[in-house]
Parts: C-alpha cells; sequence; structure tokens
C-alpha cells in the first residue's frame, strides 16, 4: 500500500508567549489569545535557517533506518518559502550532514504554504511509479512579517518531514481524488531580496475561506463519500481561529452532530499549532501530528486534508489511517523549550542574517542538533551542537 509510513518534525527551542507580546505591541491578549488563538510562537536565532530546520526533522525521521533501508531513498523534495539559495535545493545538503544516497534526486519546490501538499501529492505518484523506492518530503519555513506589523503575531517556525513508501507499515494512505483550486492573487508575496512577506490581511483571510468552502463541495461531488464519514479535517493554521471559521464556513454542509464532533476535536487537536505558530509548507502536517498525539482518531478513520498557499491554490483531500504504529516522537522538543523576552526576540530578529560571511555559535541549539555553523562566499555549513 502507499502512503505516510512515518511522520516527524522539529521546531526551534525558544518561544515568545504571545501575552508578552500583546502587552509589548500595545493590544489587548484576549485579541492574541482568543481572537487569533495563539498561545506562543517559535523564534529562531541567526544560527537556524529553513535548511537546518530541516536537517533536524529528517534526522528524526531516519533515525531507524539501516544503510540498507537509507539506499532505498531515492528522492527528497524539500517544500519550503523560506529558501537561503536561489538555484541550489536545501536537500541536497542532506547528502553530506545525514549520509544520504548519491543515487537519488534532490530538489526544492515552491508554492507558499501549498507546497508540502504538492510535494506529498508528488512522492504518492512517484512511489505509484517505482514501488521499491522510498521518498522523503520536507517541509522547512520561518514565518516572517517584520516587527510591530500585523502579521507578526502570525509568525512561528518548524520543519516536518515524512517517508512515502509502498509498504505493509503505512501509517497514512491517500483516499479517493482531490479537489482543488486556484486563482491568481495578492494576499501574500514575498519578493526576491525581501525577507519578510507583504500581506493583505483580510483578503488572505477570505481568499483561504472561500477557496474552502468551493475545494470541500467540490470532494464530496467527486466521489461516493458524504462529509459525516469523516472523522475530523485538519487545516493549514496560520493562527488556528481560521480553522473553526473554516469548520462555520461549510456547517450547512453537514449534520449539526457532525459540525459539533469536528469543532470539539478541533478544538483539541489545535494545541501545536497554538504553541507554534505558523509554519507555512508544514501547518497543515503539525495538525495533522497534534491531532495524532491527542489520540483524536485510529485506524480506519478518514481524515480531511484542508491545504492552501497564498497567491493562491487550495486543495482538500483524504487521508486514510491505516495502522498508528509509528508515533511522530517530538515530545522531548517541548520538554526543555526556552521562553524568551520581546526584546530577546525582537534582537534574534534582526541578527537572523543573509549575509555572504559570517559565523555562528551554538547558542540555544540542543546537544546533537543541526545549526548554522558560518558562511563562506555565500555558501551555508552546518554542523551538530
Ligand atoms: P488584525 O487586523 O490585527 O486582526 O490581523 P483583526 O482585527 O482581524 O482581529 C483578529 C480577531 O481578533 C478578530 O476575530 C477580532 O474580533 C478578535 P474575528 O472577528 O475575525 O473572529 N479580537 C478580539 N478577541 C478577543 N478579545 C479582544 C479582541 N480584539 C480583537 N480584545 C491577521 C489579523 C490574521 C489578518 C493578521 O495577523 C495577518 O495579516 N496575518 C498574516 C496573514 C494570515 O495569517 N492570513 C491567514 C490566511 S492566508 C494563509 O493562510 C496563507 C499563509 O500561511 C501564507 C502562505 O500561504 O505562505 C499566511
Amino acid at each position: 500500500m502507499i502512503g505516510i509510513s512515518k511522520i516527524t518534525g522539529y521546531f526551534p527551542q525558544r518561544y515568545v508567549k504571545m501575552k508578552d507580546l500583546a502587552v509589548a505591541r500595545c493590544e489587548d491578549p484576549q485579541k492574541y489569545l482568543i481572537g487569533l488563538g495563539q498561545e506562543k510562537m517559535a523564534v529562531v536565532g541567526g544560527n537556524e535557517d529553513g535548511v537546518s530546520l530541516g536537517l533536524n526533522a529528517v534526522k528524526r525521521l531516519i533515525k531507524d533506518l539501516d544503510d540498507r533501508e537509507k539506499s532505498q531513498i531515492k528522492m527528497v523534495i524539500w517544500a519550503t518559502e523560506s529558501s537561503t539559495d536561489e538555484s541550489k535545493a536545501a536537500s541536497l545538503n542532506l547528502i553530506d550532514t545525514l549520509q544520504l544516497p548519491n543515487n537519488g534526486r534532490y530538489f526544492e519546490i515552491k508554492e507558499a504554504c501549498y507546497g508540502g501538499t504538492a510535494a506529498l501529492t508528488l512522492a504518492f505518484a512517484q512511489v505509484a511509479l517505482h514501488p521499491e523506492t522510498k521518498i522523503i518530503v520536507v517541509t522547512s519555513d520561518i514565518a516572517r512579517y517584520g516587527l510591530k506589523t500585523k502579521g507578526e503575531v502570525t509568525q512561528g517556525a518548524g520543519s516536518i518531514a515524512m517517508m512515502v513508501e509502498d509498504s505493509s507499515n503505512i501509517v497514512l494512505s491517500p483516499f479517493g481524488q482531490s479537489a482543488y483550486y486556484a486563482k491568481n492573487i495578492a494576499d501574500f508575496y514575498r519578493p526576491q531580496g525581501q525577507n519578510a512577506a507583504i500581506v493583505q490581511g483580510q483578503l488572505s483571510n477570505q481568499s483561504y475561506l472561500n477557496f474552502f468552502y468551493q475545494v470541500f463541495q467540490d470532494f464530496f461531488k467527486k466521489q461516493d463519500l458524504v462529509p459525516e464519514e469523516i472523522k475530523l479535517i485538519n487545516f493549514h493554521l496560520p493562527y488556528t481561529k481560521i480553522g473553526l471559521k473554516g469548520l462555520e464556513k461549510v456547517k450547512d454542509q453537514v449534520s449539526l452532530s457532525t459540525y459539533e464532533e469536528w469543532v470539539k476535536l478541533f478544538n483539541q487537536g489545535k494545541a501545536l499549532n497554538a504553541e507554534i505558530g505558523n509554519i507555512y509548507t508544514g501547518s497543515l502536517y503539525l495538525n495533522l501530528i497534534s491531532n495524532m498525539l491527542q489520540g483524536n482518531f485510529s485506524s480506519g478513520d478518514l481524515l480531511g486534508m484542508y491545504s492552501y498557499g497564498s497567491g493562491a491554490q487550495g486543495e482538500f483531500y483524504v487521508l486514510k489511517v491505516q495502522q498508528l504504529w509509528k508515533m511522530p516522537e517530538i515530545e522531548d522538543l517541548f520538554i526543555n523549550r526556552k521562553a524568551i523576552s520581546v526584546e530577546e526576540y525582537e534582537n534574534l530578529y534582526r541578527e537572523t542574517t543573509s549575509n555572504l560571511n559570517q559565523t555562528f555559535n551554538s547558542e540555544g541549539i540542543r546537544h546533537g542538533d543541526f545549526y548554522l555553523k558560518f558562511i563562506k562566499n555565500g555558501e551555508r555549513f552546518y554542523e551538530q551542537a
């Protein structure tokens, strides 16, 4: 069977509490905590970038593989909108740092937050053509809008990695046909050379919700399935309140009991997204992990997946839970996370750099985790702390 045999992730160890950020920005903390549904925001230092976050997620993903299994990895698709290079794919860094095979195809893929879903869909199709191979999908991003902007509260950082293969050990498999919808709009974009996104916040909210309504309806028109058969919906969550608004949008399409059950499970399952913030390409898959860790689904359940990438692309598809034999194993990342002050966060924000030559220390990085050690003539070098 084709599907995801393992999913895991990695998140920076530093975070800012939303209530501290609200006070510093002269906002009512309830706006951030209730109005947007965010508790904390993961923060990177200058010694972390989209590549280092992804290296750490993949390290966790492949930790139990033997040499023969590693040699079956024939493709690594890296979905990101936080690329550190206009040309070279981030996934190539895995060859040296984690000894992935040279005999493989490594590349990067982009369409805002939709990139992770694009990569996963491609991986499913590729494994169908080559059932003897394993494919790694990496999503890795640092959400940046700028200090004191309206989008600031919806920042975050992290990486999710997934193993796709044809095996008897599949945890989640694609089910039925996806529904998708695209439109050329400027709700959110990041021109070359800018390190923060330009966003029309309310337009992006409207577009996200309208696309959801459209693809949700299209999905059920395409197959012999009714919404009531879906256990819960995982959402791309730039902030968690938007998932509740999504459910509200399709309330008239489902029975009241299903709507209420979806809301209940959503409120339980949003925990990690509220703790970490927006991680762009990986956000939907973080919500999936979060629901998994809450025990919100079990074998045989069908899970709705709503993916949205500004610009804009939406997709609704379904994953079937096969067996929960492999859990994400990320709990240790939450044991010694460090709360930092708004002032420290602002200093780290300014530190994050695109200089062509710079050296970093391993401050704030856990022992054994990868960090950006130095940049020489624009080339980036990573090392384990
Ligand atoms: P804003 O204008 O500061 O917030 O920006 P608001 O005025 O819309 O208020 C937010 C909510 O807080 C409202 O709730 C208020 O009522 C409530 P709603 O009415 O909408 O239900 N509120 C309060 N609640 C309790 N107590 C209070 C209080 N005060 C107000 N005292 C916005 C919010 C999200 C627009 C902004 O942060 C932003 O621009 N963020 C970035 C863009 C974004 O996240 N868009 C989401 C959809 S687009 C997407 O998901 C794609 C993306 O991930 C990028 C990609 O694809 O790569 C972003």
